[in-house]
């Protein structure tokens, strides 16, 4: 049986606008309820450590006020660590964090920091918090996150999306073989960072990989067509390649 595709919204992007004005509008939670109109089955934050776009505050209001489980995104710091334990969110997504990158621009680097790595997923752990580590689609990667007591892991899909024509089919068997590689070692598989409606299909129709984030695009092509179109501008295309099967 088909296994169900879940899409978590990620809301960063309306606070990127907020914040270029340093006023309240447009309100990042009131987008998360928009995406619960629009059909998302979750809300993804990321909370950087320079707050460049959700802030504190937001992470508070979206605990209080969705309904949709909230994924949050963070660095594995002690300051981010203290953040989720006090709030705990359904889901905690692990990211690696550079201040001077304009977005997330690779994987965690689980291989090289499992001692790092592995109390911080324990703490998270027993806090009742679904962790996952946003890793290169490599099996190195991939072992690592299992050695490490990670049960999920999302698949950074931003190579796969910036590529084109051969090198963009070479990014997206590597997506293939990961997914399969992780489905062997019993982790869930989640996938984001980049997609589009030229690129999800392919991705949505990997019947192992059950849940994707998806945000800049959203939040841009709301630009044209208003927000709660563009996610289900994304859920109708997600949806059908998994029931059809892809490219
Ligand atoms: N997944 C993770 C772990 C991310 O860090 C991001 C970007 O914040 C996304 C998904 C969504 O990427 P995009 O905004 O490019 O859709």
């Amino acid at each position: 049986m088909t296994r169900p595709l879940r899409l978590g919204v990620n809301i960063d992007h309306v606070a990127t606008i907020r914040n270029a004005r340093g006023g309240s509008h447009p309100d990042p939670v009131r987008a998360a309820h928009v995406a619960a109109v629009a059909g998302a089955d979750g809300i993804t934050a990321h909370l950087r450590e320079d707050r460049r776009h959700i802030s504190d505050r937001d992470i508070e209001r979206l605990m209080d006020e969705i309904r949709l489980p909230l994924n949050l995104e963070m660095a594995a710091t002690g300051e981010m660590l203290a953040v989720a334990l006090r709030h705990r969110p359904h889901a905690a997504c692990i990211v690696p964090e550079r201040r001077e990158e304009r977005t997330t621009e690779g994987g965690l680097d689980v291989a090289g920091h499992p001692d790092h790595l592995r109390p911080i997923i324990g703490r998270l752990a027993e806090a009742g918090v679904r962790v996952s580590l946003f890793v290169e689609p490599d099996p190195r990667q991939l072992d690592a996150a299992k050695a490490v007591g990670a049960p999920v892991v999302e698949l950074h899909t931003g190579a796969y999306c910036d590529a084109e024509g051969e090198a963009r089919d070479r990014e997206f068997a590597r997506i293939v073989a990961a997914a399969a590689h992780a489905e062997a070692l019993g982790l869930e598989c989640h996938a984001g960072h980049g997609l589009t409606y030229d690129t999800v299909a392919p991705v949505a129709a990997i019947p192992t990989i059950v849940e994707l984030n998806i945000g800049h695009f959203l939040v841009g092509e709301a630009i044209f067509i208003g927000f709660e179109d563009s996610i289900r501008g994304m859920r109708i295309r997600m949806d059908r390649a998994r029931r059809e099967g892809g490219r």
